[in-house]
């Protein structure tokens, strides 16, 4: 049975207020928690994270990650970095980074790779958009994203990535793809992983993500491969993160 895994992307939202009051909350409110849970909170708040999240089973990181070691790269943050303030999980190739900062296949999957050699948890982000949906593309598409992740991973470091589903068309849109849905893509990217190793691929870690909340997240994660998600607006209310923690 694989543990679940809760991850929060707060994308760029917070204040040292607004972080600290949040993640006291958090605190206070989860108790015996039965599966992994992280926030992905921008680069700033990092030391933030790393003071008040010191001693609990909270653990955190990034929103991306640079595939250049270090340098002229201005604006850009390294590997090295993350690990350096004490992150275990960088989130690579968000929709987000791909529709704003034309991120592709193959650049997503160098930074996936860059984090595994920091010994960082690369969180990495793969979905369709509704066009491609509607034109019957996801599996190609999603197929195409995944492909690009494990040609360069190395067949040990597969259990040490984990991979977020996310349809383009349920990020922040109150849409989520039913939990059949989900599922179909997930079994679809397990069985890309067991064509690379099947007992390392039985332990991966696939999330869902797209308007997941405390009132669809238990039947999601019901599904047999989905771990876990990968939560935006949710994760900005520790009642609601904390639901979905527990739903887990
Ligand atoms: P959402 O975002 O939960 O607000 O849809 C998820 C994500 O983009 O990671």
């Amino acid at each position: 049975m694989r543990r679940k895994l809760v991850v929060g992307n707060w994308k760029m939202n917070g204040t040292l207020a607004s972080n600290a009051a949040l993640l006291a909350d958090i605190k206070a409110g989860y108790s015996n928690l039965a599966c992994d849970v992280a926030v992905c909170v921008p680069a700033p708040y990092f030391a933030q994270c790393q003071s008040l999240l010191l001693g609990t089973p909270i653990a955190f990181g990034g929103q991306d990650v640079s595939i250049h070691d270090t340098g002229a790269y201005t604006g850009e943050v390294a590997a090295s970095m993350l690990q350096d303030f004490g992150c275990k999980y960088v989130i690579v190739g968000h929709s987000e980074r791909r529709a704003y900062h034309a991120e592709g296949n193959d650049l997503v999957a160098q930074k996936a790779v860059k984090a595994l050699k920091a010994g960082l948890v690369p969180i990495a982000c793969l979905g369709e958009t509704l066009e491609d949906r509607e034109a019957g593309r996801t599996t190609e598409v999603v197929g195409q994203q995944m492909s690009a992740i494990l040609s360069v991973t190395a067949p040990e470091d597969m259990e040490k990535i984990v991979i977020a589903y996310e349809p383009v068309w349920a990020i922040g849109t109150g849409k989520t793809a039913t939990p059949q849905m989900a599922q179909e893509v997930h079994a679809m990217i397990r069985s890309m992983l067991c064509a690379k190793n099947a007992e390392l691929a039985s332990r991966v870690q696939i999330l869902y993500g797209g308007s997941m909340k405390p009132n669809n997240a238990k039947e999601l994660m019901a599904m047999s491969d989905i771990d876990g998600g990968l939560v935006g607006g949710a994760a900005l209310n520790a009642t609601d993160f904390i639901a979905i923690t527990q739903a887990a």
